[in-house]
């Protein structure tokens, strides 16, 4: 089965899909990761994003691999573990103008085939129910109000050391909205069949069940 969780900047969506496939016992995918770990990739090797053949290139000699360790996901490009660097300020200031080209959507789209397989899982991303798997069994769309996810963002910098403003979080979120929403392939939009999920408050174990009522509702599946 295939539960589908896709969903804005910050909204929290990265943590309930994680939380929810540890209480399911499904597999959880943050595609997201895919495509920070290919930003690491192209900013060492100062790569831009206009760069296309240089994408190409850094492509099709990249190897990316997420493996379960000690209860936690953790993401290898070409051999380096990633997993860590991948949330930093400078990736996530980056990531969306290489997310939007079509090279690498492709890319990213194969590995999300490849690593979900035959398994029951639970994949986070912006386009996962539209474009990646739109046959996936459960569609979620969460999203949350621009200044509940800004204090979110910059809670996850502070705990890195990372000082910034709300403001100047908010701008980043507003930014990355923008950039995720107007581009031509894959932009992030609601399926036409998920169900839209308000993620304003902070009981997560009010979420997840919220999130299992609506995947045992739509599937029969008693979890
Ligand atoms: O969810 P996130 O912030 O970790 O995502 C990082 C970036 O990757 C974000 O700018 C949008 C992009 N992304 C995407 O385009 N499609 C996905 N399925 C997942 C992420």
């Amino acid at each position: 089965m295939i539960v589908a969780i896709d969903g804005t900047v910050s909204s929290g969506k990265s943590t309930i899909a994680r939380e929810l496939a540890k209480y399911i016992g499904f597999l959880h995918i943050n595609t997201g990761a895919i495509y920070r770990a290919l930003t690491v990739k192209f900013l060492n090797n100062n790569i831009k994003p206009d760069e296309l053949e240089k994408i190409k290139n850094a492509i099709m000699s990249t190897i990316i691999d997420m493996k379960h360790v000690d209860n936690a996901t953790k993401i290898f490009i070409d051999g380096n573990d990633v997993t860590q660097i991948i949330n930093t300020p400078v990736i996530s200031q980056n990531v969306s103008h290489y997310s939007k080209i079509p090279e690498v959507r492709g890319f990213a789209r194969f590995l999300q085939h490849q690593f979900a397989g035959a398994n029951n899982c639970v994949i986070e991303g912006r386009d996962i129910g539209t474009v990646v798997f739109p046959n996936a069994d459960v569609k979620i769309f969460m999203t949350a109000d621009v200044d509940v996810r800004a204090k979110r963002r910059l809670t996850d910098y502070e705990k890195q050391g990372k000082t910034f403003t709300l403001e100047e979080v908010k701008a980043e979120i507003l930014a990355r909205d923008k950039e995720d929403e107007e581009r031509p392939i894959s932009p992030l939009k609601p399926a036409k069949d998920a169900f839209i999920y308000y993620n304003n408050g902070s009981d997560i174990k009010k979420v997840i069940l919220d999130l299992v009522q609506i995947i045992e509702n739509k599937t029969g599946y008693k979890i």
